[in-house]
């Protein structure tokens, strides 16, 4: 029997605006919106405050046993549990942002957090952006996005948003940690960040939010009529 819910991928690089554009289409459609690179993230940071060796596969896999990672959906934002606490803030900090490549580069991990995804998306509208919803974890998603923005944009935009959160950091280290977390994310053998090949492809160097809304919508418009 066919799938009755209605599944959006929207897949890129970091820092291209990717939960921007899946958050205002998840609001505008009413669809759940998950943003799967917090979930990487929530793990990372419970792999660096326990200290797990990322080689240790048994370490690795006792460790996934013990991460429960919740979404709670809020009026302004989507708030994120690591074994009930939240860490919303925390999993946004340079610190684990340097370390979570290596992490989701892990065989063991990316299995666990792709079934735990593809649970999420059982039996309900979603919008859940990453860098292999649409070749991995939903091969068949209804409407799948690739989003890319030129490489000085992205990294201004990443900038900009952790000075606003106050952090003391360098533009110079922004565009070394973008440059090393795209050759990992696309380069690790599995499911490597790749356009799938029937993804939209999406490039907002120029575009404001709401002109990437207003082609988006069309976009899930035609594949709804096609349905
Ligand atoms: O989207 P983000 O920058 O918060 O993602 C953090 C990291 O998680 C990113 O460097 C790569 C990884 N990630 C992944 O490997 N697969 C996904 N589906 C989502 C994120």
């Amino acid at each position: 029997m066919s799938r009755q819910n209605f599944i959006i991928a929207i897949d890129g690089f970091s820092s291209c605006g990717k939960s921007t554009v899946a958050k205002s289409l998840a609001k505008k459609l009413h669809f759940v919106f998950i943003d799967s690179g917090a979930m990487y993230r929530a793990v990372t940071l419970y792999f660096l405050r326990n200290d797990i060796d990322l080689k240790d596969v048994e370490a690795v896999n006792r460790a996934l046993d013990e991460i429960h990672i919740d979404f709670v959906p809020n009026t302004d934002k989507t708030q994120v549990f690591l074994n009930d606490e939240d860490v919303s803030d925390e999993i946004r900090t340079m610190y684990v942002s340097d370390m979570v490549s290596e992490v989701s580069a892990i065989k063991e991990v990316r299995r666990a957090m792709v079934a735990q995804q593809q649970r999420l998306g059982k039996r309900r509208n979603i919008v859940m952006d990453g860098r292999d919803i649409g070749t991995t974890v939903f091969p068949d998603a209804d409407l799948k996005i690739f989003m890319t923005a030129s490489p000085s944009v992205r990294a201004e935009r990443r900038y900009a948003e952790l000075m606003a959160k106050g952090e003391t950091i360098t533009m110079e280290e922004v565009v070394e940690n973008l440059a090393h977390r795209d050759h990992i994310d696309s380069t690790r053998e599995e499911s490597p960040l790749r356009q799938a090949a029937d993804a939209f492809v999406l490039d907002n160097s120029d575009l404001t939010q709401e002109e990437q809304l207003q082609i988006v919508l069309e976009e899930y418009k035609k594949r709804k009529d096609e349905q």
